[in-house]
Order: C-alpha cells, then structure tokens, then sequence
C-alpha cells in the first residue's frame, strides 16, 4: 500500500482506498471506441490529481492504494484485506470519513461484505464509507468517474447530522446503502444503483433517508472480516433441463455451501432435488435465492434457507461470514449469523 504524505496522517482527513476498475481504467483509442479499456491502470494519487480543483478546501485527503485491478478478478483475501483497513481506520480518530474507487463489476459483494462487517462500527461512530467506481475508462470524452469521485467524497463529508455514518455507495449523482449495491446493466452509467432504493446526492429524498434508518437499525451486530481461508461456497442456477451432476461434483469436493439461485419465489429444477438432500444430509449449507433479481423469496422447503431479498452474489457472502463466525462462537450456529444479516423491514 503506498500512501500519500502531504496531509499529516494524524490530521483530520478523508482517506481514500483505491481498488482499481474502469475508475482508473484506460483506453488506447478513447474517442473512437471507449469501451474497449484495461481496468486499474491509474493510481488513486493521479485520480484525485484531476479533481484536485473540485475539493472543498476544508476536505482533507489521504490516499492508499489497497490494489488496482478489474474487479471480475477480486478475490476473498482482498475482501479481507480491504475490509481490515476500512475496520482500523474507521478507529483512527483522524479519519473522518472513507472514500473507496471500486470496480463495479463486483461492487456488488464489497458493498455487502464492509456493511454486514463494518457497518455497525461506522454507524456507532458516526462515520461514512462510501463506494465508487464508473462506467467509463478515465480517458474517455465523457467519463462518469471524476463526477462519482467529487460527489462521494461529498458525501463521506456530509454533516452527521443530515445523514448517519454507516457504507453507502455513489453512482451517477445517486447514493444507496452499499448492501442495495447490484449492477444491472451491462454499460449504463448508473448500472450499479439502476435498481436499487436511492436518492439524489444533492437532495436527500427524506423518504429514502426513512428506510435507510430503519434498514440501519434491523441490521445486527457485524460479523467478523473472515482472517485465511473463507469457506467454499458456490452458486448454482437453476434452468430448463437442469441437471444433478454439479450438485454431485461440489459435494463431494469439499464444497460448504451453495446459493441456489431458484426460478421464480426461488423454487428449482426437480432433478436436483436427490442431490442436494444428500448435499445436506452431509452438512453443506444450502440457501435459497431467486435469479429474477428482485422480490423477496416466499417459498419454504425442507431443502435451504431462504435469503428474503438477497440477490445470489449477496447471499454469498452472507453465507460465507455466517459459516465462518458460527466457527468462532460455538454458542451460536450458522443458521442464527444467516438470519441476524437476512431479516430486515418490509420497505425494502
Ligand atoms: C471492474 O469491475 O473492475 C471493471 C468494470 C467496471 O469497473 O465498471
């Protein structure tokens, strides 16, 4: 990680985690095919160089690079080690708030993965971490990430009192919750919050900022940030002529859990019905979700537990943290964690 020194760290300040993406991306012919880019070739110091301008002056930033990649490729031991600076620096009295420039591919699971793990610990200290990224490489004609940059750092700067501390995410002049995070578009530039309850960045839509408070307080205590190894879980997707084979193979390769991304309320394929009783009969976690993308699963069954409105890649990660703490608290089972991140209000 390198870190940029011309503000004091023990001032107050900003800091901003940079993780790569088309943020920092760049294309060898811009104008004429600007989609065409290598994600994470910037720094975050160069990012932050070309809004230097932009910054309020009372806004003071510090800048770490935690990685530069494409998202597509994150892996667990960067969740991990993303996570653990986001958790110490939220304790460093001198941070004031946290600004990370994320690939949006898979912004999805660190906005779900920092709030079920850190978002207790930012609302408790009335701290802001903020997700970014963009849809367009840096050097594209109309590149959206400079715009994301200055309004997440807004926001992270935010007075407590016209908004609580807590992991929200800034897109396209829009803020979510970070667990309401799910890109759901292929090029759109608000593609990561397309879908997800938001309000301007401008203008808090009050009613917006009603069920953020109420998601906030049916949240649970965070989870701990897994530290090694995570637990194995896959997701499966069930579909017309789905077949057991997969199920067969994971379970006897050491597979911990599966996510079920079901038809519909989250129902699947009769044909893998045998093998994942025996999946479970031999203690794999199995969770139910829907791929439609949106709704809450109804469905009960002996086979899983349903993930209410988690999409699959969210549910992931629910199960992975719930594995790994019910390791560290024999008091509690796996089960108990699942429901403690699930169960949240109505108006979502
Ligand atoms: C990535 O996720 O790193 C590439 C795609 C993007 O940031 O939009």
């Amino acid at each position: 990680m390198s870190s940029n020194q011309a503000v004091p760290e023990n001032s107050p300040h900003i800091l901003v985690l940079g993780m790569g993406g088309t943020i920092a991306g760049l294309a060898p012919n811009p104008e004429l095919d600007p989609r065409s880019y290598k994600a994470g070739e910037l720094s975050i110091e160069t990012l932050l160089s070309t809004i230097q301008e932009e910054i309020p002056g009372h806004v003071k930033l510090l800048a770490q690079q935690v990685a530069n990649i494409n998202s597509r490729d994150l892996g667990e031991d960067l969740l991990t080690l993303l996570g653990n600076s986001v958790k110490t620096s939220l304790e460093n009295s001198a941070v004031q708030g946290i600004v990370i420039t994320h690939g949006t591919d898979t912004a999805e699971e660190a906005g779900f993965f920092l709030s079920t793990t850190c978002g207790k610990l930012a609302e408790k200290l009335g701290k802001r971490v903020v997700l970014t990224g963009a849809m367009l490489p840096a050097n594209a004609p109309q590149a959206d990430g400079p715009l994301n940059l200055i309004d997440a750092l807004k926001w992270a700067a935010t007075s407590p009192e016209n908004c609580p501390g807590g992991v929200f995410a800034v897109f396209a002049g829009k803020v979510c919750l970070a667990r309401d995070l799910a890109k759901r578009h292929t090029s759109a530039l608000n593609a990561p919050l397309m879908d997800s309850p938001s309000s301007p960045v401008g203008l808090v839509n009050p009613s917006w900022m009603s069920g953020v408070r109420a998601t906030q307080e049916a949240c649970g205590d965070d989870l701990p940030i897994p530290q090694g190894l995570w637990p194995w879980v896959e997701i499966l997707t069930s579909h017309a002529g789905a077949r057991p084979e997969a199920i067969e193979f994971l379970a006897n390769t050491g597979v911990q859990g599966l996510v079920l991304a079901g038809t519909g309320l989250g129902g699947f394929h009769q044909a893998w019905e045998g093998a994942l009783k025996l999946a479970q009969d031999k203690g794999i976690a199995l969770i139910k979700t829907s791929r439609t993308g949106a709704g809450m699963i109804e469905e009960e069954s002996a086979l899983g537990l349903t993930a209410g409105s988690l999409s699959a890649p969210r549910a992931r990660i629910a199960l992975q943290l719930a594995l790994n703490a019910a390791k560290g608290d024999k008091s509690l089972t796996w089960q108990d964690f699942f429901a403690r991140i699930v169960v949240l209000p109505e108006i979502r």
